[in-house]
């Protein structure tokens, strides 16, 4: 459906847990409270509401978290979307922790594509920057991901003297592998918002200093990598490419077509904003289809037009982890 900006929006981000298995320390560092298990939606009412999802147009659900595959059986809850009417590719983003181990289940579950959060190559800094030692079963998932010939996207937020020093090494893996590179400008929401933001723009111009033929792909190539708001450059002779997802510099809200659903059932039409609606609490008060429907085409209807990073009234407590990203 449209909303009252005339944006076709197609696409929901289901984030089924807070919970995850690092600490980034932008996204969710030690000490956030956890949540009562009976304030998360179970995969029935998942599986409900995205049926009506479908019912209002959205084709594509990307399940993230939190850390998706820390919640059981999450192949379970992808082969029921994948089974729902009307959506046609289920997706994921995960820090691949447990992305080896539950690939073959998610694969068979009929996933479409997996992204992968990756920051560094440096098990030092990975420890730095995540508050954990799991360096070497990330590199694992990404090697299963890729073996299996799913498609595979890396996400990297760039972070000032942490990892700065090894972006280029970061996106030359886009040179022998058939993958996406992926640099995110770090967004000042949660705990993001306290630490500097390296810019698309100045990445790309580091880049292509270093590559001087690296070039736009088409909007055609760029259309077949997913619904994204990422931009993607390539330099002839590689397999795959680098994408910028610029969410600061480059505001993408006028062609946004995408609305989050929270672990705790409360739809976000928008990363950035609070308003929206509890349909957790209307789920289990009885409400039927046709009521859930009107509640979520309205949400959708009203839609903010854009973000207000800059905007200093914006929450800036609530993390990245509580929004699925
Ligand atoms: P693709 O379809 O594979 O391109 O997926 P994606 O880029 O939409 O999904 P992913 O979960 O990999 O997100 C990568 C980064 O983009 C995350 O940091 C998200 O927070 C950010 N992102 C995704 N959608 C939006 C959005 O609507 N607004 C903003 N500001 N950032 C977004
Ligand atoms: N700004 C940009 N990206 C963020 N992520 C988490 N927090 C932020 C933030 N404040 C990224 C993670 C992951 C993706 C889903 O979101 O690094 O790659
Ligand atoms: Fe977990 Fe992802 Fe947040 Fe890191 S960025 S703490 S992997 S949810």
């Amino acid at each position: 459906m449209f909303d009252r900006y005339q944006r076709e929006i197609h696409y929901l981000r289901l984030s089924v847990t807070d919970l995850c298995n690092l600490r980034c320390r932008y996204c969710m560092p030690d000490g956030v409270e956890k949540l009562e298990r009976e304030a998360v939606l179970t995969y029935e009412e998942f599986l409900r509401l995205a049926a009506l999802f479908a019912q209002c147009g959205i084709d594509t659900v990307r399940v993230t978290g939190g850390e998706p595959l820390v919640r059981k059986n999450v192949a379970q809850l992808v082969a029921g979307l994948k089974a729902t009417p009307g959506i046609r590719r289920v997706t994921l983003t995960t820090n691949a922790v447990l992305l080896a181990e539950q690939l073959p289940a998610l694969l068979d579950a009929g996933l479409d594509s997996v992204n992968i959060s990756l920051d560094t190559l440096r098990p030092e800094v990975f420890r730095q920057i995540t508050a954990r030692d799991d360096f070497a079963a990330v590199q694992a998932g990404l090697q299963a991901a890729l073996e299996s010939g799913l498609p595979v996207k890396l996400n990297c937020v760039p972070q000032a003297g942490v990892n700065e020093g090894e972006l280029e090494a970061l996106a030359a893996l886009a040179k022998d592998n058939a993958m996406q590179v992926r640099f995110i400008e770090m967004m000042p929401i949660g705990y993001g918002a306290a630490m500097p933001c390296i810019s698309g723009p100045e990445l790309r111009a580091r880049f292509a200093r270093r590559w001087p033929e690296l070039a736009p792909l088409s909007p055609a190539q760029e259309h077949a990598l997913g619904d994204g708001p990422a931009v993607y450059y390539t330099v002839p002779g590689w397999q795959g490419s680098i994408g910028f997802i610029a969410a600061v510099h480059g505001k993408f809200c006028a062609s946004c077509n995408r609305v989050r659903l929270t672990s705790q059932g409360f739809l976000r039409p928008c990363l950035a904003s609070e308003t929206g609606c509890d349909l957790r609490a209307l789920l289990r008060s009885g409400a039927d289809d046709a009521q859930l429907l009107a509640a979520i085409r309205e949400t959708i209807w009203a839609k903010p037009r854009e973000h207000h990073f800059n905007d200093s009234s914006m929450p800036a407590t609530r993390g990245m982890y509580r929004i699925g990203g």
